[in-house]
């Protein structure tokens, strides 16, 4: 959620702070902060709102130093405003967070025995207290950040700065990632990999439980139990730091229309020539059972992959939202594989969820777009997306991506199970690889979207409706045009809406129908025709012969090229998210940096 920087360098680092915040803005913009040892006192700045509002802070109130801690906030405790911002500080101690510490509240009646009050309503500030409680007791920097941090519970990654140490921050993980990374003389502690990679290419991830005293000489790493640990230093690729929006106006833009391409490297990566790119070890045969665990829009690629591991391979599947899935403590079968979807692969829940299927000795697999996270480092079998950064918090193109891994997953385990026969086979390949051709003429609809766009950004409501694979398509598209737009949409299966929602149809309700001509178009047809019936507004998202068919009496249609049945959700999704976009643009909103969302979600 939040993002951290840490640097101990040569230079002022005030503005390397700055620019890795940028790098980490994606995790939250309700504040950001930096201090600094300088001449060895501890210093900050903290700005409410975008970072932008902190860099113009500082062209006023400059702040020196070569050692620095900065943050960029997603606010979980306490109001967005400067006082709640990080770095938090008190007396020698500067602290910044990401997480939750779940005891807080406990430890500030403990505190306020020790006579320290609270001047803001976050969690955070509670460690930079009890680590200055301790050290007023008499423990060092690196003592007492140990004795705190075995007081507290949650889960949390968190660096400390001190006044008077110009050579120390101390970085811990419990639940959040964090990663060191190394330079020439110079240190760096970050949240992910894309903060640190312009800075150096050789990191270090913490593991889970470890805690690092850091200096420019190097890091030593202790782990969960206080013993000395060994971590090993990756290269990371400096390429990934590289996120820039190439000419488009936004990066949701940008990503949206990369789909060709990025779908285009996956499927060479997961396709090539005749044969299936994946793991050996993920053997379908055997199984009873696969379970699909995720949030947001990774949960609704896992419901629409539900049908293709159903349809195309008989194999029974259930689908979760990872907030849901360890509570309800389902029973694991012991013939399953349980996979895990997501973007950042950060994500608290289904990291969460991931630890609850290991813990029960459950078969786990990660589909993710950062490689290097926790979900894929603890996962048995770890299948990267080949997006590439996704910087726009709306995600797009990590769906489509993420739908042809699981897509390329069905087809493996139709083939393991005996269900797909060789030209059968042959034919779903063939489908998938004329995709990136198809989402090129899906990115040409654009100008009329736009103009779609303008009517639709002055509705109150909006529904989107699907039948089959297209359902879970519905709800994505209402997803993706709440999250952005701020119009309050929802999705349902068509054959649902007669069941309560057609209540809501009148003539200010765009209804939008996405239905490729396949065996299930005249049933949502009827359904369509009973919004219509309704005087309900319906945008027809389909191909040549459904338009044909069906668009009569409709207030817009959008047409597609014909694409197989089972994989039509991984082009509908581009009229979906460009409908978002450009409604969004007509809103004036803003449109990569929705306001109260964060792009990596990683508190429960
Ligand atoms: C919506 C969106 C979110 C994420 C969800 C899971 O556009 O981006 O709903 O899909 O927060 O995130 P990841 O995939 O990183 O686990």
């Amino acid at each position: 959620m939040c993002g951290i920087i840490g640097i101990l360098g040569h230079h002022e680092v005030a503005p390397q702070l700055v620019e890795a915040l940028k790098r980490l803005e994606y995790r939250g913009y309700d504040s950001a902060g930096i201090a600094t040892v300088n001449h060895g006192h501890l210093e900050r700045r903290r700005a409410v709102g975008k970072l932008a509002n902190l860099s113009d802070l500082l062209v006023h109130e400059p702040l020196p130093g070569k050692s620095g801690i900065g943050h960029t906030r997603w606010a979980t405790h306490g109001a967005a405003t400067v006082v709640n911002a990080h770095p938090h500080i008190s007396g020698r101690v500067a602290v910044v967070h990401n997480g939750i510490i779940e005891n807080f509240r406990e430890l500030r009646t403990e505190l306020a025995e020790a006579g320290l009050i609270p001047e803001s309503q976050t969690d955070t500030e509670t460690v930079a207290m009890l680590t200055r409680m301790f050290m007023d007791r008499g423990l060092s920097p690196r003592e007492a950040a140990e004795a705190t941090l075995k007081k507290l519970e949650g889960a949390f990654a968190l660096l400390w700065l001190f006044d008077g140490e110009d050579d120390l921050m101390i970085a811990a993980r419990r639940g959040s990632p964090l990663a060191i990374g190394h330079g020439r003389g110079e240190m760096y502690v970050g949240s992910d990999a894309i903060a640190l990679a312009p800075l150096t290419d050789r990191i270090t991830y913490l593991e889970e439980g470890d805690y690092a005293f850091v200096t420019r000489a190097g890091v030593e790493i202790f782990d969960a139990a206080d013993r000395r640990a060994n971590r090993a230093q990756v290269r990371i690729d400096p390429a990934s730091a590289r996120v820039e929006k190439a000419g488009y106006k936004h990066f949701m833009a940008k990503e949206i229309a990369e789909q060709p391409v990025v779908l285009g490297d996956a499927l060479a990566h997961y396709l090539p020539e005749d044969r299936i790119n994946l793991p050996e070890t993920l053997d379908f045969t055997d199984l009873d059972r696969l379970t699909l665990v995720a949030c947001g829009t990774a949960f609704y690629a896992c419901s629409v992959a539900k049908y293709w591991f159903e349809q195309i391979a008989g194999l029974p599947c259930e689908i979760d939202v990872a907030s849901e899935f360890r509570y309800r403590e389902p029973p694991l079968p012991a013939k399953s594989f349980a996979v895990f979807v997501s973007q950042s692969g950060e994500t608290a829940d289904t990291l969460a969820a991931l630890r609850y299927c290991r813990e029960r000795v459950e078969r786990t697999v990660a589909v993710v777009n950062v490689a290097t996270s926790s979900i894929a480092r603890e996962s048995d079998v770890a299948l990267p997306i080949l997006a590439g950064v996704e910087v726009g918090v709306a995600s797009t193109k990590a769906f489509t991506c993420q739908l042809l891994v699981l897509a390329v997953m069905a087809l493996k385990a139709g083939v393991d199970r005996g269900r797909l026969t060789p030209d059968a086979l042959a034919a779903h390949v063939e489908a998938l690889r004329h995709l990136p051709g198809l989402m090129n003429a899906a990115l040409s609809l654009a100008p009329q979207i736009g103009k779609l766009a303008e009517q639709l950004s002055q509705a109150q409501d909006i529904l989107f409706l699907g039948r089959g694979s297209m359902y879970p398509l519905a709800l994505e598209g209402a997803l993706k045009l709440k999250e952005i737009s701020y119009i309050h949409a929802e999705g349902y299966a068509a054959g649902e809406l007669k069941h309560g929602p057609i209540a809501l149809i009148d003539r200010t309700v765009p209804v939008i129908v996405l239905a490729p001509h396949d065996r299930l178009f005249d049933k949502t047809v009827s359904n369509m025709q009973e919004v219509m019936a309704r005087h309900g507004k319906v945008l027809l998202i389909s191909d040549a012969r459904g338009i044909a068919s069906a668009s009569e009496g409709s207030w817009a249609t959008l047409k597609l090229p014909e694409v197989p049945e089972p994989f039509a959700p991984i082009l509908y999704a581009l009229p979906a998210q460009l409908l978002a976009y450009h409604t969004a643009i007509a809103k004036g909103t803003d449109v990569d940096q929705p306001r109260n969302l964060a792009k990596s979600v990683t508190v429960e």
